[in-house]
């Protein structure tokens, strides 16, 4: 087991720096020592804010590289996959912000890859799971209080989202987070997804916001999730899932209420740093502790996989409006739940 693991960051922009952040300056046991970005100008930047970080052409060098020990990928979701693909055949211990990769094909090659290898190396980037209020709602509901899940309600809003955000990315980039953690809530799979449009956000520009997805679970549980992405008043993740004796939902996360004027009042976070930072602490500290020792633990290839086909299946039923069927893969023992 390595003491001090020297990682290299493919992709340096908003999460990718936040990310460096954390393993140098918030978790103890990582160096960072090579970074690349597809624009070289960010990546010299990025790195000569870091003591002993190198900036390299492209991201199959950092992964090539002889000092790097272990991989973080937060570049572009559609570029995911060729980059785990090379840390897997480099034989390097990978995190992989989600999605894992866009489309159920590329995570296959990807889940093709890492069993061939015989090891996992690889953790997906959903940290909702490390999330301190989902991780107590889960702990609630396995215990059984509130009887067998039956439904589930989930909201995802941001206030607003960046000028290259698209269509598209409101289902395989955000609402990828629901799906996951329906999935990991409740322990089970989805079996079919529909998709509605409500009445346009006017501040949305050309974007189809905000949308409505509901998940038809294999144990018989739905899920409706809300995605919302310019809802302005800020960054808001709900949660709640109805049993057959009771209720469990995520709390206002502000921990802070100020009462004044005949009204009271918390703080709504800005954005996901804000929300879930100690999750994303908790989710890396995790990561290196596996790869200190080459190998990975947390959210597997198999949930990455499970989570896009729901939002492949989830991009067809938006195209023509109909219910789709998901089937997986049967899942393999390797990936075989905790
Ligand atoms: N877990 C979360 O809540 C969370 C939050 C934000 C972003 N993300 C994920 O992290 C990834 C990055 O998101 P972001 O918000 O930091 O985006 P961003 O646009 O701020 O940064 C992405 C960076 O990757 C670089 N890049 C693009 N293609 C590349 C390539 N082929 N090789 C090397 N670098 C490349 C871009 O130049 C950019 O600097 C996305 O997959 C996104 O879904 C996850």
């Amino acid at each position: 087991m390595r003491e001090n693991l020297n990682v290299g960051v493919v992709g340096v922009g908003m999460i990718g720096q936040d990310h460096i952040r954390r393993l140098t300056k918030v978790l103890p046991g990582s160096a960072v020592v090579a970074v690349a970005d597809a624009d070289p100008e960010r990546a010299r930047r990025v790195a000569e804010d870091v003591a002993g970080a190198r900036a390299l052409p492209t991201g199959q060098d950092v992964i090539r590289d002889d000092a790097v020990d272990a991989v973080v990928v937060t570049s572009w979701g559609d570029t995911h996959e060729e980059y785990v693909l090379a840390a897997i055949a480099a034989g390097k211990s990978v995190f992989c912000e989600k999605p894992l990769a866009t489309t159920q094909e590329a995570c296959l090659r990807i889940l093709d890859a890492e069993m061939a290898h015989g090891k996992r190396l690889v953790q997906v980037g959903f940290m909702r799971r490390y999330d301190a209020a989902y991780r107590a709602l889960k702990e609630v509901v396995s215990s059984g209080a509130i009887g067998t899940p039956l439904l589930m309600h989930s909201a995802h809003r941001n206030a607003s989202v960046p000028g290259h955000y698209t269509s598209d990315m409101a289902i395989n980039d955000t609402a990828v987070h629901d799906v996951d953690i329906a999935r990991w809530l409740l322990d089970d799979e989805v079996a079919a997804i529909s998709v509605l449009v409500p009445r346009r956000n006017r501040r949305a520009g050309d974007l189809r916001d905000p949308i409505f997805i509901l998940l038809e679970m294999a144990g018989g549980a739905l899920v409706d999730v809300e995605v919302s992405v310019n809802i302005a008043y800020g960054y808001d993740i709900r949660g709640e899932i109805v049993g057959e004796t009771g209720v469990a939902g995520l709390a206002e996360s502000n921990t802070v209420v100020v009462k004044r004027e005949g009204s009271f009042s918390g703080r709504m976070p800005e954005d996901w740093r804000e929300r879930f930072v100690r999750a994303f602490d908790a989710e890396l500290q995790e990561w290196l502790i596996a790869a200190a020792k080459g190998t990975a633990t947390g959210p597997s290839v198999w949930d990455g996989y499970a989570a896009t086909a729901a939002c492949d299946a989830a991009l067809a039923a938006l195209r023509d409006g109909t219910r789709k069927t998901i089937s997986l893969r049967e899942r393999p023992s390797f990936y075989a739940r905790p």
